[in-house]
C-alpha cells in the first residue's frame, strides 16, 4: 500500500481523504492530511487518530512518511506545493487545472523533469469513462475515418448565485484565475484534446449571464485544426443544460451524451459515396453501435466519486513502477491550461489567437484582470 496524504481537505480534498481512511482505495492509504485550516485537521484527526495532521505542506514534506500527495486546494497554489512536493521526491497528483497561467504551468512541468522518480499526475477524472476511452479508439484506429468537424456542447455544470454567494476563492479572477472555463469546462477541455490533439488556433467569445460575478459563465470557442473546428460551448447557467460531444469523420460519427454513446460506421466513406454517385445526393449503409457508461459504474463513481480511480491507478503504478498506469501523466496538464489560457487570451484581444501564444503576455493580462476587479470590489 502506498502512503499517501491529501494537501487540501475542503469539498474535494476531503472526499480524496475519505475515500483513502475508508479503504477504497486498492493500493493507497492515507497516513497524513495538511491543510491551512486547523480546525479542519483537527476534526479529521480526532475521528481518524491514526492519520497524522499538518497545518503546512512543508512540515508534512520534512515529516517524510508520506510518499504520495494528492493536491486539492484552490488554484493559484497548485503550483508552488506541487515543486516543493516533486522537488522532495514525493510521488504527486494534482487536482485540475495544473496552475493557473500556462506560464508556472511550465515551471512546474520543468521541475518534474528535473526528478523523474517521483511520478507525476493529473487529476483528469473524466479519461476513466468508458465512452471518451472508446471514443479514443474508434477515433485513433481510424474506424471513424478523417476528422471533419467536432463539437461539445456542455451546459448542465449549473450553479447558481447562491453558489458563487459562499465566497471562497471561486469565480473571480484572484481567488481561482477566471470562471466556469477554469474551474468546469477544465475536464471538458483536456478530452477534446486527448481525442483530437491541440489546435492550432483559438478564436473565442466569454460573457456573464444572470449572475452577479466578475469572470465569465457562458463561452463559445472555435478550435482551429489543419483540416477541421472543433466547436466548443459551455454555460453554468441553464436548465436543464446538456452534454453532448460529436465527433464527425469521413467514415462515421461519435455522439457522447452523459451516459451514453452512439456510433455510427459507415459502409463506404462519404468521399467514397460522392465520387461515385451521379446523382445530387447520396447514401451508404450505416451499422449503429452503442456503448453506455454502464449502471455498476455509474453508481460507483456517484458514490466515491471517479476521482477515487485515478488515485487508486496511481497508487498501482508507484507501486509496481510502472508510468504507463498513471491515468494522465502530470505534463499532459498544460494542454488543457493552454487551451484555457488561450480562450480569455482571444476574448479579451477580440482576436483569433495562434499557439503557441505569449506565457508572459497571458500573465500580465491575467494580473490586469485580477488588479480591476479588486478595484471594482
Ligand atoms: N476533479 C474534480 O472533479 C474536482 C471537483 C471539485 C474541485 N476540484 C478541484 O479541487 C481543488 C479544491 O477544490 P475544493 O472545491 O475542494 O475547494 P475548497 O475551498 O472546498 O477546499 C480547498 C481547501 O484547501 C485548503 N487550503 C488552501 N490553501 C492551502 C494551502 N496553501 N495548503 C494547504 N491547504 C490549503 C483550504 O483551507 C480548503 O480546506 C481545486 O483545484 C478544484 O478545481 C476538482
Amino acid at each position: 500500500m502506498v502512503p499517501f496524504a491529501v494537501i487540501g481537505i475542503g469539498r474535494m480534498g476531503g472526499t480524496h481523504a475519505r475515500n483513502l481512511v475508508n479503504g477504497k482505495m486498492k493500493k493507497a492509504k492515507l497516513v497524513a492530511v495538511c491543510d491551512i485550516d486547523k480546525e479542519k485537521v483537527d476534526a479529521f484527526c480526532k475521528k481518524h487518530p491514526d492519520v497524522k495532521g499538518f497545518y503546512s505542506h512543508k512540515d508534512l514534506l520534512a515529516w517524510g512518511q508520506a510518499k504520495a500527495v494528492m493536491i486539492a486546494v484552490p488554484h493559484y497554489f497548485h503550483g508552488d506545493i506541487a515543486k516543493d512536493c516533486l522537488t522532495a521526491g514525493i510521488h504527486t497528483v494534482v487536482e485540475k487545472p495544473l496552475t493557473v497561467t500556462t506560464k508556472e504551468g511550465k515551471e512546474v512541468i520543468e521541475t518534474a523533469a528535473r526528478h523523474p522518480d517521483a511520478y507525476f499526475g493529473m487529476m483528469f477524472n473524466q479519461r476513466t469513462n468508458r465512452m471518451y476511452r472508446k471514443a479514443k479508439k474508434l477515433i485513433e484506429s481510424g474506424a471513424i475515418g478523417e476528422i471533419q468537424r467536432a463539437n461539445y456542447v456542455i451546459t448542465d455544470w449549473y450553479r447558481s448565485q447562491a453558489y458563487y454567494n459562499q465566497g471562497g476563492w471561486r469565480a473571480s479572477w484572484a481567488g481561482e484565475g477566471g470562471g466556469t472555463l477554469i474551474n468546469q469546462c477544465v475536464h471538458q477541455l483536456d478530452l477534446i484534446q486527448w481525442l483530437l490533439g491541440m489546435p492550432e488556433k483559438i478564436t473565442s467569445c466569454c460573457k456573464t449571464v444572470g449572475r452577479n460575478i466578475s469572470t465569465e459563465n457562458d463561452l463559445y470557442a472555435v478550435f482551429g485544426y489543419k483540416n477541421f473546428d472543433c466547436y466548443f460551448c459551455a454555460s453554468t447557467h441553464e436548465l436543464p443544460g446538456e452534454n453532448r460531444f460529436t465527433v464527425v469523420g469521413t467514415k462515421g460519427t461519435v455522439v457522447i451524451g452523459s451516459h451514453t454513446m452512439r456510433y455510427t460506421l459507415l459502409e463506404k466513406s462519404e468521399p467514397q459515396v460522392n465520387a461515385e454517385t451521379t446523382k445530387g445526393y447520396g447514401n451508404t449503409k450505416r451499422h449503429k453501435h452503442f456503448c453506455t457508461y454502464g449502471p455498476v459504474r455509474l453508481l460507483n463513481d456517484l458514490i466515491f466519486g471517479q476521482q477515487r480511480r485515478v488515485i487508486d491507478a496511481f497508487a498501482k503504478a508507484v507501486d509496481k513502477q510502472d508510468r504507463n498506469l498513471v491515468v494522465a501523466e502530470g505534463s499532459e496538464g498544460i494542454k488543457a491550461l493552454t487551451l484555457i489560457n488561450g480562450i480569455y487570451l482571444s476574448n479579451w484581444k477580440k482576436e483569433t489567437v495562434t499557439l503557441p501564444f505569449d506565457d508572459d503576455e497571458y500573465a500580465k493580462l491575467l494580473s490586469e484582470h485580477v488588479q480591476a476587479e479588486s478595484q471594482n470590489k
